[in-house]
């Protein structure tokens, strides 16, 4: 009696998790192309869909990622990314991508995306990538680092939500495109939205969590944290 609880106990939680998400939830019809209209007081999880009468080929197509993004910023690099906001026809279905560009030694800084697992593939030049953890159950554990030296044709998975970067270690370009399980994966820049935000958090809350003294915060804050996206 007491086997066959634990039986259905081990079976009810495999089953919990299959039927967790590993995107976006499904969409309920067969696409839903995304308008800017904001005129209607409605809300959705996603954008409005255009009447699909009038949706056509061009609201399925992006075209110029085979180029370049500028790398001419003080982080040497660039994403350009394809998500709903510039590809209309990726609403509701879970899904979405980006180019990144890295000058050699450019960096795309530590950051996170809220909404979706990142599956990046590098097509030219040399990466050192990693993420870390969250914080472990036993607080004498550490949040761990995840790295890799990256090559042309290396596919490195970031986790949702995880802390990550890729830095370009090579002489030359980096060319790489990452894949995200959301319409709208989101990224937090980890510096930009701690020494960056506006308003300031305030310079005492920054020292005391960073036990650093007041004026290292005051110059971190004065610092222009470009997006690089
Ligand atoms: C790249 O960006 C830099 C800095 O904003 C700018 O001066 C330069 O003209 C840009 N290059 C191209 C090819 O757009």
């Amino acid at each position: 009696m007491k086997m066959s609880f634990g039986l259905c106990s081990i079976f009810l939680v495999f089953w919990l998790a299959s039927i967790a998400y590993a995107s976006d939830p499904s969409q309920l019809q067969d696409f839903c192309v995304a308008v800017p209209d904001s005129k209607n007081a409605v809300f959705v999880n996603g954008k409005f869909c255009k009447n699909p009468n009038m949706v056509v080929a061009d609201d399925f197509l992006y075209q110029g990622l085979n180029k370049a993004g500028n790398t001419s910023n003080q982080l040497g690099s660039f994403v350009t990314p394809v998500n709903v906001n510039q590809l209309e026809g990726l609403n509701t279905l879970g899904v979405s991508m980006a180019r990144l560009d890295f000058a050699p030694y450019g960096i795309n800084p530590p950051h996170t995306h809220p909404r979706a697992t990142e599956a990046f593939l590098l097509l030219e030049g040399t990466l050192y990538v990693g993420f870390v953890t969250s914080n472990p159950a036993d607080p004498a554990q550490k949040n761990k680092l995840f790295t890799k030296y990256l090559y042309p044709g290396d596919v490195f998975v970031f986790p949702q939500g995880l802390i990550h970067f890729q830095f370009n270690v090579g002489k030359t370009n980096a060319v790489a495109f990452a894949g995200f399980g959301s319409q709208n994966p989101g990224t937090i820049t980890v510096a930009n939205a701690v020494f960056g935000s506006d308003p300031k958090i305030n310079p005492d809350v920054l020292a005391k969590a960073f036990q650093v003294e007041k004026n290292i915060i005051d110059y971190l804050q004065a610092q222009f944290w470009s997006n690089n996206n």
